[in-house]
């Protein structure tokens, strides 16, 4: 049975109406663009309604992203994503019941494709945030008599050194500061003068300023030395091709509402599975324990240990399975990279500088320096931004004012020149009257 679509007043907040217009009414939804609402609950089966745009009085796309994002989230996460993601959480799941533990040995299945195209990997998905997921894995890999030595840039790498000092691993820190790539010979150095150090960890995308960190010449100093590598690749993987084996990655972390596009509620980690096993009671949490978490996953099937987020898992189940629509990882990196160039191109022409050079710059997210006007603040700007229908980061460095911009999720270079075309129309600092 079909319900009736809601209507209300056409009243307009953040571009978006915060009721639904009548049917067939338009109303105003960007500078210069109107929106109407037509009802296609007919040719759907289920309420549903379609907006298009008309500027100048002329028809134009579709409108849909209106309808389901209030605004682009030019964020690396959570980020904006296909409106197919988001429908397939209209169902409840049972956590017990074979279904949807197909679904999520699916999801474990693919997730070890994209890792690696060799063998010996395996995956464990883990509740919270992405910070959960590193959290389990240094709290669960190193064994007491261990020792981490952290390669830090920025915000992400130094939040690792955080967790192991509250979970009292010894830790040692090589920080190449917000601006620089870890130092290799620094880490050679350390390597051989401290063989109690057991393990080593870097993040790939420090997502802090956007930096991308090499990973294979640390890797080569790291598997030199035989110490076991743990990459965070929170903000990468998914949108960078990367292969475990040939990287020479132990212990992998990433999260569901990063590159793969999916809703936030869980991260994952993708581990060399006889690295793994050697894992079994060095835990320092119940919760957060990694091995455990993956056994219970490896027997059962599927199952999680405690209440898993079903309607993030079936989200996530989607975006593989749309990540796979595009391509795969190749072909999506190349889109994050034409959005990313688009982005700095367009940033540039309106006179925004860089924080970092080309070739340390990721595809995910890049950093500007504040412009050099004095009536300039980040909240003003963000404001007006968001009132065009973009929404984007504060800037995270140590050094300087800066703010991020990402081009991950599900946008194209269209949305970046729309953007563009916004950051200009919010220039207040800029404006005569
Ligand atoms: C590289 C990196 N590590 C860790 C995290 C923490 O993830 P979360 O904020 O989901 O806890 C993030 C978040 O963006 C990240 O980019």
């Amino acid at each position: 049975m079909r319900r009736p679509i809601p209507t209300g007043s056409p009243r307009l907040v953040a571009g978006i109406p915060d009721k639904w217009s009548p049917i067939g009414q338009t109303s105003l939804l960007l500078p210069g663009h109107q929106v109407r609402l037509i009802d296609n609950s007919a040719t759907s089966g289920r309420p549903s309604i379609d907006a298009h745009t008309f500027n100048d009085g002329q028809k134009g796309k579709t409108l849909k992203i209106m309808l389901h994002k209030p605004y682009l989230l030019m964020t690396p996460g959570p980020l904006s994503t296909t409106r197919s993601v988001k429908e397939v959480m209209l169902m409840d799941w049972c956590t017990w019941d074979n279904d949807y533990k197909m679904i999520v040995e699916g999801i474990r299945g693919r997730l070890v494709n994209l890792a690696s195209t060799k063998p010996g990997f395996t995956s464990v998905l883990m509740q919270g945030s992405g910070t959960f997921s590193v959290e389990s894995v240094i709290g669960s890999v190193i064994p007491r008599d261990g020792k981490l030595l952290v390669l830090t840039n920025g915000g992400y790498g130094d939040r690792i050194v955080k967790m192991a000092g509250q979970l009292k691993i010894d830790v040692v820190v090589n920080d190449s500061g917000d601006q620089k790539p870890p130092d290799t010979a620094q880490l050679r150095k350390t390597l051989e003068s401290d063989p109690a150090i057991t393990h080593v960890a870097v993040v790939h995308c420090e997502t802090t300023t956007g930096m991308l960190n090499p990973i294979e010449p640390i890797a080569e100093l790291v598997k030199s030395h035989d110490k076991i590598f743990i990459v965070d690749a929170m903000s990468s993987f998914g949108g960078i091709p990367m292969d475990m084996e040939e990287w020479q990655i132990d212990f992998l972390i990433s999260s569901a509402n990063k590159c793969i596009q999916g809703v936030p509620g869980f991260g994952f980690i993708l581990a060399r599975r006889k690295e793994l096993e050697k894992c079994r009671g060095r835990a320092r949490s119940l919760s957060l324990d990694l091995f455990e978490q993956w056994n219970e996953m490896e027997q059962n099937e599927g199952k999680w240990r405690y209440t898993s987020p079903t309607h993030t898992v079936r989200a996530f189940a989607q975006a593989l399975r749309e990540l796979e629509e595009e391509g795969g990882i190749k072909v999506r990196h190349a889109r994050y990279q034409k959005n990313q160039r688009a982005l700095v191109e367009g940033m540039e022409s309106l006179g925004f500088e860089c924080l970092l050079p080309r070739e340390l710059q990721s595809p995910i997210i890049t950093s500007f320096l504040y412009p050099r006007a004095e009536a300039f603040t980040f909240q003003r700007f963000y404001d007006e931004l968001k009132s065009r229908g973009f929404v984007i980061y504060p800037g995270k460095v140590t050094t300087g004012d800066t703010l991020r911009i990402g081009n991950v999720g599900d946008i194209d270079p269209e949305d970046i020149l729309k953007l563009i075309e916004a950051v200009n129309d919010s220039m207040y600092w800029n404006r005569t009257q």
